[in-house]
């Protein structure tokens, strides 16, 4: 196996650790092999030692048009050429961007932004418990809504804490751990059964759609609708948390492709092209609970709520998507992409399931569909790896963890894909070579 020179990268995690608990400033940014970025372009990102990758990993799904996007970086320089945040009243650009999510996002009456997805889904339920008067709250296995104690439990579970009491962090309050609830991903009985042993107490249900978390878990057909169905029928109020799939999927979000329409969404990455906005969006009657409007009485505020930099990236990235076919291309390249891959499968008799929708997707070294995460168990997590880190090599970037997905962006070409299709065979044959696979 050839390996990366990355002496340059090594020297500056050494000083970057110096400073910084463990070097970096997500928890699971420390991947081996560790590298400093210094430049990104497009469909491309490049380390201190000039080592230059295809992109997959696109920071975990924000870049859905690529790196830089020119369009996008000229309509922020624009705005900041004659605006910037003022922390009063109301800007154009907030305006616009809210009737622009309101028109495409179907659950979408209005719209109110913040500056992460884990403050969207953390305000989002908060409203469910404020509008309901209840206070628990009904998750899925390895679905991730962001780091607050609301959210952050049986997210990566270890397979005996499936589905058992697994808070992802020291310092959580036990309420927030034990009033989230936790059901299994495409299992209506199980979401059944909970809502029913916890009647007239279940305030929210949230979902991502696609548990993009965990790679690519598909809803099965019935699924998400059963959940509307369960939901109206309990009292409890649905949020989709469209914070990969919104915008990425369609510029309607998935429950536009899929028909099934949410009290309220969270949205947050491609939304913005990579720049930093996020949002919650819907029923009027429901968000009008927030105290932006007046008598409102469930607090909503943030010193950076609607920056400039954020609206305008914002706003560019949804003309993108209006005006220029972004989601024909990433779809297309998408498909082609798996499609390429199963094909080199099938000639390499190679027994592994190509999971994926529109511009993402993942290989699970496993012989089935996985429907949820206890499925995923029997995905091989060592060839995963070992897998994308040869890859790495031949430099083509998807994170090197296990069930993590890849994403295309419009800034990939069918070169790209040709050539990423040569680099998997190439591994594929390399892991069989030495009796890995
Ligand atoms: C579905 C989903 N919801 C919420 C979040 C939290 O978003 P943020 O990291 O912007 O706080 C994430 C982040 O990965 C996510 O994937």
């Amino acid at each position: 196996m050839s390996t990366l020179a990355v002496n340059v990268s090594k020297g500056l995690y050494e000083k970057a650790k110096e400073f910084t608990p463990g070097g970096v400033h997500t928890s699971i940014r420390n991947v081996e092999p560790h590298l400093i970025f210094t430049k990104a372009e497009g469909a491309y990102i490049y380390d201190a030692d000039g080592n230059r990758y295809i992109d997959y990993q696109a920071a975990f799904g924000p870049f859905v048009l690529g790196h830089r996007h020119p369009y996008v970086t000229k309509k922020v320089v624009e705005a900041l050429e004659r605006t910037d945040l003022y922390g009063v009243g109301t800007t154009d650009l907030e305006i616009e961007l809210a009737e622009k999510i309101c028109k495409h996002m179907p659950s979408a009456e209005q719209v109110l932004f913040c500056n992460s997805g884990s403050e969207a889904t953390y305000h989002a339920i908060r409203l469910c418990r404020a509008v309901t008067g209840r206070k628990k709250l009904i998750k899925f296995q390895g679905c991730y809504h962001g780091w607050h104690d609301y959210v952050a439990r049986n997210m990566l579970s270890a397979p005996d804490m499936i589905g058992k009491r697994d808070p992802g962090s020291a310092g959580m309050m036990d309420e927030a751990i034990d009033n989230t609830l936790i059901c299994t991903f495409n299992d209506l009985d199980d979401v059944q059964r909970t809502l029913e042993e916890n009647k007239g107490e279940v305030a929210a249900l949230i979902v991502e759609p696609i548990p993009h978390n965990i790679g690519c878990v598909m809803p099965q057909d019935g699924f998400l609708q059963g959940l509307r169905d369960l939901c109206s029928q309990h009292g409890t109020l649905l949020i989709f948390d469209e914070v990969i799939t919104g915008f990425r999927h369609d510029i309607g979000g998935f429950q536009k492709v899929c028909g099934v329409t949410p009290d309220l969404t969270t949205m947050g990455k491609a939304m913005a092209n990579g720049f930093p906005i996020a949002a919650i969006a819907g029923k009027k009657v429901y968000m009008q609970r927030f105290n932006t409007y007046p008598g409102g009485d469930v607090w909503f505020a943030g010193t950076y709520n609607g920056h400039a930099v954020g609206t305008a990236a914002s706003i560019a990235t949804l003309e993108m998507m209006e005006n220029e076919g972004v989601h024909e291309h990433i779809f297309r390249l998408g498909e082609k992409m798996r499609q390429g891959i199963r094909d080199i499968h099938a000639a390499m008799g190679l027994e592994a399931y190509v999971a994926g929708f529109g511009s993402v997707w993942t290989t699970y070294f496993m012989d089935r569909e996985p429907l949820n995460y206890t499925d995923l168990m029997d995905n091989n997590a060592e060839v995963y790896v070992d897998y994308r880190r040869r890859l790495m090599n031949r430099g083509i970037f998807k994170m090197p963890m296990n069930i993590k997905r890849n994403h295309i962006s419009f800034s990939h070409t069918d070169a790209d894909i040709d050539h990423t299709l040569t680099c998997i065979e190439d591994v594929l044959k390399e892991l069989r070579g030495e009796g890995k696979l």
